[in-house]
């Protein structure tokens, strides 16, 4: 349910309204208003009456100050906690009339209406409360006031009077109470926000049934968990309904889309069903919002007849067919369809779409060409076509006459860009802040880019590009450019002896896989993020990368980098938290780490020539995940000092010099978190460690349904704001004989691999307890003793190597239980007795094939509305899709570990 808002904090230039119904001045409503500004039409002010003003007091005496100034939630919901500072008993010389927020009747003096929105303040409530004595109240709004979970006080329902009522985000909670029917007059009701509060008993049906004036009912967070079989198809009143993330499930029925004087219906996040009903020429819908549910079926046609309608999302649906015909005369300002399974083409009738804002049809199925009518849409801010099977050729030019337009994603269709040559004759675009065109079969850096001095993303990646970057390319929004990715060409280098890049605000760089030769080009200050690996970059890794303070991923595998890994690398640790330089050709010791304040998560140093001892230092970066030494020269003990980090996951220490015993802990546990430990072809010696067996608990389990990926999770900017990314680990293993490459880590691969070296003694009974193991490999080794039974209790095992010991006995028979497991080796040995049946070897688990195919990571970024030059709603959504719907808002991916420093995040504003 809170899964979007960890990431609102980082938005935090733009302006959000997360209440779409309020984000388009166009589509909110006129609800009785509260408050001063009929005071100010009515001169002679009423006197306050004595009991009144008491009780206000005495409201007020209840409250404690905000913490922060801001809501939590990242809400961005600016707090005004001395709202209440007017309440005093000699305040307006008594007249409680006059202080902020109150509202008195002109004739009989009584408190009609209070307004004490936004504060923040904090107490809990019960029907005591004074407030409740306040019984001529007509409009009530204590949003975001906390009231420190307490239920809604069954009070409530003596104030009859109520017209409007606004209690959202007060913290409530508990089932909202009958007392609430009572209140008859109610024409907007708003309990968003309050992600505690249950409405069940009542139902929301029994709500809409009992007040029958409701023109707005507001619903966001509430605890609903019903169907919506039971909704009343009578309510001639209700313009506005929004039940966003409600638990609702099931058939909606049609006649809800249908109520005479619905304006704003909002279903977004549930999951809900049913196919959408033709709507009558008279519907008033102006906003229409079923994000995140599974309608299916076509959409109506009539839905392009609906000449009032303003806003209409339907992202993240089933909706299949054609985008439906839009009449001349439609006022859409916002139409997203993406994430659905839409076919056919791009109607040309989108060109009727004069007042079209915002056009999202990402992810789905759409055939055929872009019409040339798109161009007409003169007020087009944000466009998105990608990932789409539309082709042809696009002439950009024409695309960037849209004056407004700042936003452009074409990415992964089979589109041709083409620009004109010269680029003098191109108009000038001013705006355009977000450029995406991977995949768009380029043959070369486009001039017009030239003319985009306001771009911040751009996205070349997966072209045809080939040969040097051409010095021109540099002067691209040298001001502005943020982001800017070319992976995935052929790309042999930058021309011209720079030292360094020349774009002032570039935070994230991407340059893997192309055919990159010569020196490391050397971004800015401003980096935070840069990929180069994947290219045959040479010479020495260059110390002055130490001077980019921000530096959070260096990832530079995959190249012919030689010499050492500068000595300044270890303080650069203070705010890097990958470093991957893997494949490369380095040499020396690692460098020391500064004693504190270490950020690394990710280390990879796999096949270089690196030589010593590990630094001890490491010990202090105690958020590690992953490390990887393997395949060169260093020369130590086993790094038992690393115990103590609990979130290390990864250790591979395969092919180096590594000597003596494995010096376990003669009490507490260690390694928790490790699931992966290669210790192979090193000179390990002594008994196999038992007690680390018994302590890995990480291995115990084999938690399938969890499946994400490990790596980290990061921001990358967008036009709009930064949206979630992730960065996988990656590594090599040996498994089943073959060395095995992983561009991505399941978390529940679990591997031990402890081969060629000079282990010994027996198989230890712990070992049974490492349930969860994929692998399990002690080939080459001197171990002696039986095959122990046991070893049949490792049921998710997949590969089991023995070989090459001196191991005894016979092969026992519960081996027969392991129906995982595809490779089976104990050649080799001094074995007796006969072969059991052997195990069938399975067909690799269906369940985690699918799985593979079917994750998607997705993000979606939409512009809500767009206001007066700047962007004033944004939406961001980040999720992986398994197989099994319910794991789709996988929590742990919606924690962005780290973000964009202040001082890099710069407001997107338009030229317009
Ligand atoms: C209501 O709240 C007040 C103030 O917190 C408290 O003194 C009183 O005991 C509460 N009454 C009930 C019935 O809980
Ligand atoms: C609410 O109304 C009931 C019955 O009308 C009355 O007994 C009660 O005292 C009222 N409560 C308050 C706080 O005014
Ligand atoms: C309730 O108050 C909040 C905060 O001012 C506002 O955003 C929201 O629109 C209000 N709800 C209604 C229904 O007016
Ligand atoms: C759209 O409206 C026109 C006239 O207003 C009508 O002729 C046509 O049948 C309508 N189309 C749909 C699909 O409702
Ligand atoms: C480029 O376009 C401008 C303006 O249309 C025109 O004046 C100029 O001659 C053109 N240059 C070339 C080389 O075609
Ligand atoms: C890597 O660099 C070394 C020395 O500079 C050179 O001999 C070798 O050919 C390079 N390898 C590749 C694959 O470019
Ligand atoms: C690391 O930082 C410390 C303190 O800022 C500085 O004294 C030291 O010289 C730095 N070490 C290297 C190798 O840059
Ligand atoms: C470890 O395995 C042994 C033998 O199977 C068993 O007795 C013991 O309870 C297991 N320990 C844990 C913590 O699971």
């Amino acid at each position: 349910m809170e899964r979007y808002w960890p990431h609102l904090f980082m938005f935090s230039n733009l302006l959000l309204t997360l209440l779409p119904s309020s984000s388009s001045s166009s589509s909110s409503l006129s609800i009785a208003s509260s408050g001063s500004s009929s005071l100010l039409q009515q001169p002679p002010q009423p006197k306050c009456r004595e009991d009144e003003r008491s009780a206000l007091l005495e409201f007020k005496q209840s409250f404690r100050y905000p913490i922060d100034s801001y809501y939590s939630y990242g809400l961005e919901v600016k707090l005004e906690p001395w709202k209440l500072d007017s309440w005093k008993p000699d305040g307006g010389h008594g007249n409680c009339c006059i202080w902020d927020g109150v509202e008195c009747d002109a004739k009989s003096g009584h408190v009609i209406g209070l307004d004490l929105c936004c504060t923040g303040l904090h107490a809990s409530i019960n029907s005591s409360s004074s407030l409740f004595r306040l019984v001529h109240l007509r409009t009530l709004n204590l949003a975001y006031t906390n009231f420190d979970q307490s239920p809604i006080p069954f009070a409530i329902g003596n104030l009859t009077g109520l017209t409007y009522l606004n209690l959202s985000a007060c913290e409530l909670s508990g089932q909202i109470p009958k007392w609430i029917l009572g209140l008859t007059n109610l024409s907007s009701l708003d309990l968003s926000l309050n992600s505690k509060l249950e409405l069940m008993r009542p139902s929301l049906g029994d709500l809409l049934r009992s007040l029958t004036n409701l023109e707005e009912l507001d619903l966001t967070w509430v605890n609903i968990s019903s169907s919506l079989i039971d909704f009343p198809t009578n309510l001639s009143s209700l313009s506005s309904l929004t039940l966003r993330d409600c638990g609702l499930h099931g058939h909606v029925p049609g006649s809800l889309f249908t109520l005479p004087n619905l304006q704003v219906l909002n279903l977004d996040d549930n999951s809900l069903s049913g196919h959408m009903p033709e709507f009558h020429w008279s519907s008033r819908l102006k906003s229409l919002f079923l994000v995140e549910n599974d309608f299916s079926g076509e959409l109506p046609a009539s839905i392009g007849n609906l000449t009032q309608l303003i806003e209409l999302d339907l992202s993240f649906n089933r909706l299949q067919g054609p985008i439906p015909i839009f009449a001349d005369g439609t006022q859409l300002t916002t139409l997203f369809l993406p994430f659905n399974q839409l076919t056919g083409c791009l109607p040309s009738s989108l060109g009727n779409l004069f007042q079209i804002q915002s056009l999202q049809l990402s992810y789905n199925h759409l055939t055929g060409q872009i019409p040339p009518q798109l161009s007409n849409l003169s007020h087009l801010v944000s466009l998105d076509l990608s990932f789409n099977m539309l082709s042809g050729l696009v002439q950009l030019d024409t695309l960037l006459e849209l004056s407004n337009l700042m936003v452009l994603v074409l990415d992964f269709n089979n589109l041709s860009v083409i620009t004109k040559s010269n680029i003098t004759a191109s108009r000038h675009s001013t705006g355009l802040a977000q450029l995406n065109l991977a995949s768009c079969n380029l043959h070369s850096f486009p001039r017009v880019l030239l003319k985009l001095e306001k771009l911040s993303i751009l996205d070349l990646s997966s072209n045809k590009i080939h040969g040097e970057v051409p010095m021109w390319f540099q002067d691209v929004a040298r001001e502005n450019l943020m982001y800017l990715n070319l992976s995935c060409n052929s790309l042999t280098g930058f021309s011209g002896n720079l030292a360094a890049l020349r774009w002032k605000k570039l935070i994230h760089l991407d340059l893997r896989f192309n055919m990159m030769r010569g020196p490391l080009p050397l971004p800015l200050e401003s980096i935070v993020m840069y990929h180069a690996s994947n290219n045959r970059l040479s010479g020495v890794i260059p110390s002055l990368l130490c001077s980019r303070r921000f530096i959070q991923v260096l990832n530079l595998a995959k190249n012919n980098f030689t010499g050492v890994i500068p000595e300044c690398f270890g303080n650069l640790t203070k705010t890097l938290s990958i470093l991957s330089l893997h494949n490369n050709n380095l040499h020396s010791g690692i460098p020391r780490l500064p004693d504190k304040n270490c950020s690394l998560r990710m280390l990879d140093l796999n096949n270089n020539q690196l030589e010593g001892p590990l630094p001890r230092s490491l010990a202090s970066c105690a958020a590690l995940e992953f490390l990887n030494f393997g395949d060169n020269a260093i020369e130590d003990t086993f790094p038992s000092w690393l115990g103590a980090i609990t979130t290390l996951m990864v250790l591979i220490l395969r092919s180096n010099r590594f000597h003596g015993a494995m010096v376990e802990p003669t009490d507490n546990c260690e390694f928790p978190a490790l699931q992966i430990i290669d210790l192979s072809r090193n000179n390990f010696k002594g008994r196999l460690p038992a007690k680390y067996f018994q302590c890995w608990k990480s291995m115990r389990v084999s938690n399938v349904e969890e499946g994400e990926y490990i790596g980290e999770y990061m921001d990358s900017p967008t036009a709009l704001g930064y949206v979630p990314d992730t960065y996988d680990y990656y590594m090599t293993i040996m498994n089943k004989g073959m060395e095995m490459e992983y561009a991505k880590i399941l978390d529940y691969f679990q591997v031990i691999d402890f081969s060629s070296n000079n282990f010994s003694g027996e198989i230890p009974m712990s070992t049974a307890n490492l349930t969860g193991l994929r692998l399990l490999n002690f080939s080459n080794n001197i171990l002696s003793g039986p095959i122990p039974s046991f070893l049949g209790n490792l049921m998710n095992l997949e590969a089991l190597d023995l070989s090459k010991n001196r191991l005894s006995g016979e092969i026992p028979q519960q081996l027969t239980q392991l129906t995982f497991l595809e490779f089976f080796n104990v050649s080799g040995n001094n074995l007796s007795g006969l072969i059991p049946q052997a195990p069938t070897p399975s067909t690799p688990n269906q369940k985690e094939r699918d799985r593979d195919a079917s994750t998607i990571i997705e993000w979606k970024a939409v512009v809500m509305g767009y206001v007066g030059g700047f962007v004033i709603a944004a939406v961001i959504g980040h999720k992986i899709i398994t197989e099994n719907p319910d794991t789709r808002s996988a929590s742990s991916l919606f924690h962005a570990r780290w973000s964009i420093p202040k001082e890099l995040q710069v407001t997107i504003s338009s030229a317009a």
